[in-house]
Protein backbone atom coordinates (compact mmCIF):
# COMPACT_ATOMS: atom_id res chain seq x y z
CA UNK A 1 0.00 0.00 0.00
CA UNK A 2 1.60 3.38 -0.86
CA UNK A 3 2.42 6.41 1.61
CA UNK A 4 -0.51 8.32 0.50
CA UNK A 5 -3.45 5.05 0.61
CA UNK A 6 -2.04 4.06 4.05
CA UNK A 7 -2.64 7.72 5.42
CA UNK A 8 -5.71 8.22 3.93
CA UNK A 9 -7.45 4.97 5.41
CA UNK A 10 -6.11 6.14 8.77
CA UNK A 11 -7.97 10.03 8.26
CA UNK A 12 -10.97 7.68 7.49
CA UNK A 13 -10.74 5.32 10.00
CA UNK A 14 -10.08 8.65 12.52
CA UNK A 15 -13.05 10.11 10.66
CA UNK A 16 -15.58 6.91 11.27
CA UNK A 17 -14.77 6.86 15.13
CA UNK A 18 -15.13 10.57 14.98
CA UNK A 19 -18.30 10.74 13.35
CA UNK A 20 -19.38 7.55 15.61
CA UNK A 21 -18.15 8.89 18.97
CA UNK A 22 -20.42 12.72 17.59
CA UNK A 23 -23.88 10.39 17.03
CA UNK A 24 -22.94 8.71 20.78
CA UNK A 25 -22.70 11.31 22.41
CA UNK A 26 -25.98 13.10 20.61
CA UNK A 27 -27.58 9.50 21.37
CA UNK A 28 -29.55 10.20 24.95
CA UNK A 29 -31.25 13.37 23.71
CA UNK A 30 -31.10 13.38 20.07
CA UNK A 31 -35.37 12.24 19.43
CA UNK A 32 -36.05 15.38 21.39
CA UNK A 33 -34.25 17.56 18.92
CA UNK A 34 -34.65 15.61 15.75
CA UNK A 35 -37.51 18.11 14.52
CA UNK A 36 -36.61 18.17 10.81
CA UNK A 37 -35.52 14.35 10.33
CA UNK A 38 -38.88 13.16 12.06
CA UNK A 39 -40.68 15.25 9.14
CA UNK A 40 -38.50 13.99 6.41
CA UNK A 41 -39.33 10.18 7.78
CA UNK A 42 -42.96 10.95 7.75
CA UNK A 43 -42.50 11.70 4.43
CA UNK A 44 -40.94 9.00 3.46
CA UNK A 45 -42.92 6.44 5.18
CA UNK A 46 -46.12 7.91 3.35
CA UNK A 47 -44.26 6.88 0.00
CA UNK A 48 -43.30 3.61 1.51
CA UNK A 49 -47.31 3.00 2.69
CA UNK A 50 -48.64 3.22 -0.43
CA UNK A 51 -46.76 0.25 -2.09
CA UNK A 52 -47.30 -3.00 -0.95
CA UNK A 53 -44.12 -3.70 0.86
CA UNK A 54 -43.27 -7.08 2.40
CA UNK A 55 -39.89 -9.36 3.27
CA UNK A 56 -36.52 -7.47 4.71
CA UNK A 57 -36.01 -4.15 5.30
CA UNK A 58 -32.67 -2.45 6.15
CA UNK A 59 -33.07 0.88 8.25
CA UNK A 60 -29.63 2.34 6.79
CA UNK A 61 -28.19 5.02 9.77
CA UNK A 62 -31.07 3.91 11.96
CA UNK A 63 -30.29 6.69 14.84
CA UNK A 64 -32.48 5.61 17.65
CA UNK A 65 -34.72 3.19 16.18
CA UNK A 66 -37.70 5.32 16.50
CA UNK A 67 -38.45 4.91 12.30
CA UNK A 68 -37.37 1.06 12.81
CA UNK A 69 -40.56 1.03 14.75
CA UNK A 70 -42.47 1.83 12.40
CA UNK A 71 -40.96 0.43 9.48
CA UNK A 72 -41.81 -3.04 11.78
CA UNK A 73 -45.49 -2.15 10.75
CA UNK A 74 -44.41 -2.99 6.76
CA UNK A 75 -42.03 -5.30 7.07
CA UNK A 76 -41.55 -8.93 8.45
CA UNK A 77 -38.22 -8.30 9.42
CA UNK A 78 -36.40 -4.73 9.64
CA UNK A 79 -32.62 -5.05 10.37
CA UNK A 80 -31.81 -1.43 12.24
CA UNK A 81 -27.98 -0.70 11.38
CA UNK A 82 -26.10 2.36 12.48
CA UNK A 83 -22.32 3.18 12.82
CA UNK A 84 -22.89 3.97 16.73
CA UNK A 85 -23.20 1.86 19.07
CA UNK A 86 -25.30 3.94 21.44
CA UNK A 87 -28.13 5.06 18.97
CA UNK A 88 -28.71 1.33 18.72
CA UNK A 89 -28.91 0.78 22.27
CA UNK A 90 -31.24 4.08 23.05
CA UNK A 91 -34.66 2.10 23.14
CA UNK A 92 -35.07 -1.37 25.08
CA UNK A 93 -38.29 -1.13 25.31
CA UNK A 94 -38.77 -3.75 22.45
CA UNK A 95 -37.09 -6.15 20.01
CA UNK A 96 -34.87 -5.23 17.33
CA UNK A 97 -32.57 -7.45 14.75
CA UNK A 98 -29.31 -4.50 14.89
CA UNK A 99 -25.98 -4.02 13.07
CA UNK A 100 -23.66 -2.05 14.14
CA UNK A 101 -21.22 -1.08 10.93
CA UNK A 102 -20.91 1.55 8.39
CA UNK A 103 -22.72 1.92 5.51
CA UNK A 104 -19.43 1.97 3.51
CA UNK A 105 -18.43 -0.92 4.02
CA UNK A 106 -21.57 -2.90 3.59
CA UNK A 107 -21.61 -6.11 5.55
CA UNK A 108 -24.46 -7.67 3.97
CA UNK A 109 -25.03 -10.22 1.17
CA UNK A 110 -26.12 -9.71 -2.35
CA UNK A 111 -30.07 -9.72 -3.24
CA UNK A 112 -30.50 -10.03 0.51
CA UNK A 113 -33.15 -7.08 1.10
CA UNK A 114 -36.02 -6.23 -0.40
CA UNK A 115 -36.17 -2.62 1.08
CA UNK A 116 -34.00 0.23 2.13
CA UNK A 117 -34.65 2.96 4.42
CA UNK A 118 -32.70 5.68 5.04
CA UNK A 119 -33.50 9.19 6.67
CA UNK A 120 -30.56 11.83 7.36
CA UNK A 121 -27.82 9.52 6.97
CA UNK A 122 -26.13 8.80 3.69
CA UNK A 123 -24.96 12.75 3.30
CA UNK A 124 -22.36 10.71 6.19
CA UNK A 125 -20.93 8.30 3.13
CA UNK A 126 -17.31 9.06 2.40
CA UNK A 127 -17.95 7.40 -0.76
CA UNK A 128 -21.99 8.08 -1.64
CA UNK A 129 -21.72 6.70 -5.43
CA UNK A 130 -20.31 3.59 -3.83
CA UNK A 131 -22.43 3.41 -1.25
CA UNK A 132 -25.58 3.25 -4.25
CA UNK A 133 -23.70 0.70 -6.37
CA UNK A 134 -23.60 -1.25 -2.52
CA UNK A 135 -27.34 -0.80 -1.73
CA UNK A 136 -28.09 -1.98 -5.72
CA UNK A 137 -26.43 -4.81 -5.17
CA UNK A 138 -27.52 -6.09 -1.59
CA UNK A 139 -31.25 -5.77 -3.11
CA UNK A 140 -33.19 -8.20 -4.44
CA UNK A 141 -34.73 -7.54 -7.71
CA UNK A 142 -37.49 -5.13 -7.54
CA UNK A 143 -36.23 -3.75 -4.67
CA UNK A 144 -37.50 -0.17 -3.72
CA UNK A 145 -34.39 2.76 -1.64
CA UNK A 146 -36.44 5.29 0.38
CA UNK A 147 -34.26 7.33 1.57
CA UNK A 148 -33.64 11.20 2.61
CA UNK A 149 -30.30 12.89 2.05
CA UNK A 150 -29.28 16.11 3.39
CA UNK A 151 -28.06 18.40 0.38
CA UNK A 152 -26.43 21.70 -0.59
CA UNK A 153 -27.26 24.86 0.87
CA UNK A 154 -28.49 23.55 4.29
CA UNK A 155 -27.47 25.20 7.54
CA UNK A 156 -26.42 28.25 5.26
CA UNK A 157 -27.35 30.19 8.65
CA UNK A 158 -24.67 28.61 10.48
CA UNK A 159 -22.34 29.01 7.72
CA UNK A 160 -22.97 32.73 7.37
CA UNK A 161 -22.67 33.04 11.10
CA UNK A 162 -19.66 31.76 11.91
CA UNK A 163 -18.25 33.17 8.95
CA UNK A 164 -17.47 36.53 10.85
CA UNK A 165 -14.52 34.58 12.04
CA UNK A 166 -12.53 33.49 9.31
CA UNK A 167 -12.85 31.54 6.19
CA UNK A 168 -12.98 28.21 6.61
CA UNK A 169 -16.27 26.42 6.77
CA UNK A 170 -17.23 24.32 9.79
CA UNK A 171 -20.22 22.64 8.13
CA UNK A 172 -20.15 20.07 6.10
CA UNK A 173 -20.04 20.29 2.34
CA UNK A 174 -23.47 18.64 0.82
CA UNK A 175 -23.58 16.70 -2.91
CA UNK A 176 -26.28 18.89 -4.57
CA UNK A 177 -29.13 17.24 -5.27
CA UNK A 178 -28.53 16.19 -9.13
CA UNK A 179 -25.66 14.81 -8.22
CA UNK A 180 -27.30 11.90 -5.47
CA UNK A 181 -29.86 11.33 -8.44
CA UNK A 182 -27.27 10.77 -10.68
CA UNK A 183 -25.10 8.84 -8.26
CA UNK A 184 -28.37 6.47 -8.22
CA UNK A 185 -28.84 6.37 -11.59
CA UNK A 186 -24.96 5.51 -12.12
CA UNK A 187 -25.41 2.54 -9.45
CA UNK A 188 -28.44 0.90 -12.10
CA UNK A 189 -31.36 2.61 -10.03
CA UNK A 190 -34.79 3.68 -11.38
CA UNK A 191 -36.03 6.84 -9.96
CA UNK A 192 -39.46 6.56 -9.62
CA UNK A 193 -39.70 9.83 -7.17
CA UNK A 194 -37.33 12.68 -6.34
CA UNK A 195 -38.12 15.65 -4.75
CA UNK A 196 -35.99 18.68 -3.15
CA UNK A 197 -37.45 20.12 0.47
CA UNK A 198 -35.94 22.41 2.85
CA UNK A 199 -37.14 21.91 6.38
CA UNK A 200 -36.52 24.18 8.84
CA UNK A 201 -36.13 24.45 12.52
CA UNK A 202 -36.45 28.09 14.45
CA UNK A 203 -34.99 28.38 17.87
CA UNK A 204 -35.56 31.64 20.19
CA UNK A 205 -31.87 32.35 19.94
CA UNK A 206 -28.93 31.63 18.20
CA UNK A 207 -27.27 30.33 20.57
CA UNK A 208 -29.73 27.36 20.59
CA UNK A 209 -29.49 27.06 16.84
CA UNK A 210 -26.06 26.20 17.10
CA UNK A 211 -25.94 24.02 19.93
CA UNK A 212 -29.20 21.90 17.86
CA UNK A 213 -26.59 20.89 15.43
CA UNK A 214 -24.25 19.63 18.51
CA UNK A 215 -27.46 17.99 19.76
CA UNK A 216 -28.45 15.55 16.36
CA UNK A 217 -24.32 15.07 16.77
CA UNK A 218 -24.03 16.51 13.47
CA UNK A 219 -20.97 18.33 14.66
CA UNK A 220 -18.08 15.94 12.93
CA UNK A 221 -16.37 17.71 9.71
CA UNK A 222 -16.71 15.22 6.67
CA UNK A 223 -13.20 16.65 5.02
CA UNK A 224 -10.04 15.27 6.35
CA UNK A 225 -9.09 18.58 7.90
CA UNK A 226 -8.46 18.65 11.78
CA UNK A 227 -11.59 19.88 13.42
CA UNK A 228 -11.19 23.18 14.46
CA UNK A 229 -10.39 23.85 18.47
CA UNK A 230 -13.22 25.09 21.00
CA UNK A 231 -14.44 28.90 20.05
CA UNK A 232 -13.53 31.26 22.78
CA UNK A 233 -16.34 32.86 24.91
CA UNK A 234 -15.79 36.01 23.08
CA UNK A 235 -15.85 33.89 19.31
CA UNK A 236 -19.06 32.92 20.39
CA UNK A 237 -20.64 36.22 21.32
CA UNK A 238 -19.22 37.17 17.87
CA UNK A 239 -20.99 34.31 15.58
CA UNK A 240 -24.35 34.82 17.92
CA UNK A 241 -24.46 38.45 16.63
CA UNK A 242 -23.84 37.55 13.30
CA UNK A 243 -26.18 35.01 13.21
CA UNK A 244 -29.66 36.14 10.94
CA UNK A 245 -32.72 36.51 12.52
CA UNK A 246 -35.78 36.01 10.72
CA UNK A 247 -38.74 37.22 12.85
CA UNK A 248 -36.83 37.18 15.82
CA UNK A 249 -36.25 33.89 15.72
CA UNK A 250 -32.96 32.08 14.76
CA UNK A 251 -33.40 29.29 12.39
CA UNK A 252 -31.80 26.00 10.44
CA UNK A 253 -32.60 24.97 7.28
CA UNK A 254 -31.85 21.54 6.13
CA UNK A 255 -32.47 20.72 2.23
CA UNK A 256 -33.08 17.21 1.83
CA UNK A 257 -33.81 15.23 -1.51
CA UNK A 258 -36.33 12.72 -1.11
CA UNK A 259 -35.89 9.89 -3.39
CA UNK A 260 -37.83 6.39 -4.16
CA UNK A 261 -35.58 4.08 -6.00
CA UNK A 262 -36.33 0.91 -7.49
CA UNK A 263 -33.64 -2.04 -8.92
CA UNK A 264 -35.22 -3.52 -12.16
C1 LIG B 1 -29.09 12.38 11.65
S1 LIG B 1 -29.03 10.73 12.23
C2 LIG B 1 -30.50 10.06 11.53
C3 LIG B 1 -31.05 8.95 12.38
C4 LIG B 1 -32.40 8.39 11.94
N1 LIG B 1 -32.32 7.78 10.63
C5 LIG B 1 -33.48 9.43 11.97
O1 LIG B 1 -34.23 9.54 11.00
O2 LIG B 1 -33.63 10.12 12.99
C6 LIG B 1 -27.77 9.98 11.25
C7 LIG B 1 -27.40 8.58 11.71
O3 LIG B 1 -26.46 8.05 10.77
C8 LIG B 1 -25.48 7.31 11.49
N2 LIG B 1 -24.27 7.21 10.67
C9 LIG B 1 -23.38 8.18 10.36
N3 LIG B 1 -22.39 7.69 9.61
C10 LIG B 1 -22.66 6.37 9.42
C11 LIG B 1 -22.01 5.31 8.73
N4 LIG B 1 -20.86 5.53 8.07
N5 LIG B 1 -22.55 4.08 8.75
C12 LIG B 1 -23.71 3.85 9.43
N6 LIG B 1 -24.38 4.81 10.10
C13 LIG B 1 -23.87 6.05 10.10
C14 LIG B 1 -25.29 8.12 12.76
O4 LIG B 1 -24.68 7.36 13.80
C15 LIG B 1 -26.71 8.56 13.08
O5 LIG B 1 -27.37 7.67 13.94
Amino acid sequence: MSQLAHSTAHVAKDHKLSTASQFSKAAAHYNSHANVQKQAAAHLIKLLANKNQQGVCLDLGAGPLVNTALLQQYFATVVAMDLSHAMLNTDKSREYLKLCADMDNLPLQKNSVDCVFSNFAVQWSADLPLLFKQLFAVLKDNGRVYLSCVIAGSLHEIKQAFSCLDDQSRINQFHSSDNVTQYAKAAGFKVNFAVDTCYTDAYKSPLEAIRSIKAIGATSLHSNKKRQGLLTKQALNNVCKAYPLVDGHARVSYHVVLLELEKQ
